[in-house]
């Protein structure tokens, strides 16, 4: 029998304290004192979770067809997500929705949304002030969640697309309260729903404007025609030509706001603070954006979302014995990778802490040691569509805007929900606003 790796020794209790309070300095201490795997015991988990760090572990891991969901995954998010989730299903029901929806989020479709980005995104610079401090991150998620409404509810009725912002906004807020993770822990052990139950309440306002959105969809007889993500899924058909009904459409509707909003809002205000505190990589992106170049926006984009990755694990419950090297697991282990000690490790990459995109233009990202995006057949599912999301938000506010940094130090990352986001929302000055330029239709965000 398989023993575990060695792991930080402290109590469940004062483990979990230290991952919700200072997440990347208790996983950089478990890296220097066990190395590439080692095991976390959290509050509210029955058993260890092995973290990995080393790609080959994580290739063998992601590879392996028979793995399931780790218990976290499942109990957090089932009760805001709905039982028939994407991200909540397992083996072949999952595959099947998989299957389904990847089309609609191809990269060749992401075209069809760049003017409602570019548009959310001009909207939202109007409202900057200029020569004060402001947080930038609540403004890109003003613009994210803009794009969700748009681009994948497909709300066109001003009314209906305004209950939904004010009650989608709430249902957010409450998601990412800070304690929430510790609340929802500790109703677990006391056998109730605890902070979920508001988070319930919530979620019937929501679904009764999506059913309605639905509903107005199927009647459509141009629906095909929609570019919208939710008309897409409507037409789409399982291999037995069946669909998908309209609880289950509501449950992927929700899946994706929650899986698609937060994150990539965040991941554009790490950006902008990455951008902010390296005034050369600044320039040299606005230059190269000035001459309508991409390429350095790309690897900006893969720099910052290595060396600030949103989501910090995405893990598997071991189907099957896994083996890597000398590591051997038994099945039914809880692991995961740490997203960000794998994307910060010295041997993949030259001076890992530093912000410096151009180690991507001459070597793109390789699948196992650079996972801002998880991996194998759960890999996010809007990863194209979060690049070219950040690709068209950066590439419209930098031309128009000269920010600067409000803080002189770069932020901390803290707990936002499931994400790792800058403690003080990337404090920025807006010193110049210029016009927003004429664009060519050839458009800089081209899908990838
Ligand atoms: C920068 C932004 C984003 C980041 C960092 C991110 C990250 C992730 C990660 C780490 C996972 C888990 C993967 C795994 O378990 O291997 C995931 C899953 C998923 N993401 Fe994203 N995501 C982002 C944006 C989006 C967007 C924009 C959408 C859709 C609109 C989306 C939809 C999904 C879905 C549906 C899944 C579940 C996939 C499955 O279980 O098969 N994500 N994402």
């Amino acid at each position: 029998m398989a023993t575990l790796p060695a792991g930080p020794t402290e109590s469940p209790a004062i483990q979990t304290v230290r991952w919700v309070v200072r997440p990347l300095a208790f996983m950089e201490s478990a890296r220097r004192r066990y190395g590439d795997a080692f095991s976390v015991r959290f509050m509210g988990f029955e058993s260890p979770m092995v973290m990995l760090s080393d790609p080959e572990a994580i290739r063998a891991l992601y590879t392996g067809r028979d793995h399931r969901l780790p218990p976290g995954r499942t109990f957090a998010l089932r009760p805001l997500l709905g039982a028939r989730s994407v991200l909540l299903l397992e083996g072949r029901e999952h595959l099947d929705r998989r299957r389904l929806m990847l089309p609609a989020f191809h990269g060749e479709r992401m075209r069809a949304y760049e003017t409602v980005v570019r548009e959310a995104t001009e909207r939202e610079i109007s409202t900057w002030p200029t020569g004060r401090p402001f947080a930038i991150h609540p403004s890109m998620q003003a613009i994210t969640l803009e794009v969700i409404l748009r681009a994948v509810f497909g709300v066109s009725d001003e009314q209906r697309g305004a209950r939904l912002r004010t009650l989608l906004r709430d249902l957010l807020d409450q998601t990412a309260a800070p304690g929430l993770q510790l609340g929802v822990l500790l109703a677990r052990r006391l056998g109730r729903l605890g902070p979920l139950e508001r988070i319930g309440a919530l979620r019937a306002g929501v679904d009764a404007v999506l059913a309605e959105e639905i509903a107005e969809r199927r009647a459509d007889p141009h629906a095909g025609e929609r570019e919208d993500i939710l008309s897409q899924l409507v037409a789409a058909r399982f291999e037995d030509g069946s669909g998908m009904d309209d609880e289950e459409l509501r449950d992927q509707l929700m899946t994706l706001l929650v899986a698609g909003h937060e994150t990539t809002a965040t991941a554009l205000a790490w950006t902008f603070d990455l951008l902010l505190h390296n005034p050369g990589t600044l320039a040299r992106l606005q230059s190269e954006l000035a001459h309508g170049d991409e390429e350095y926006l790309r690897a900006v984009i893969s720099e910052a979302l290595r060396l600030r990755p949103v989501v910090p694990l995405a893990g598997r419950r071991l189907g099957s014995e896994l083996h890597a090297g000398d590591l051997v697991l038994p099945a039914g282990t809880d692991v995961t990778p740490s997203i960000w000690l794998t994307n910060t490790r010295a041997d993949t990459y030259a001076d890992p802490f530093a912000f410096r995109p151009e180690r991507f233009l001459e070597n793109p990202p390789a699948t196992y040691s650079w996972i801002p995006f998880g991996g194998g057949s759960r890999r996010c599912l809007g990863a194209s569509f979060a690049e070219f999301e950040m690709r068209i938000v950066l590439s419209t506010v930098l031309p128009e805007c000269t920010l600067a940094a409000a803080r002189e130090r770069p932020e901390h990352a803290a707990r936002r929900n499931v994400t790792l986001s800058p403690r003080h929302g990337t404090r920025v000055i807006l010193q110049v606003r210029r016009p927003a330029p004429r664009r060519a239709r050839e458009p800089v965000g081209s899908a990838a």
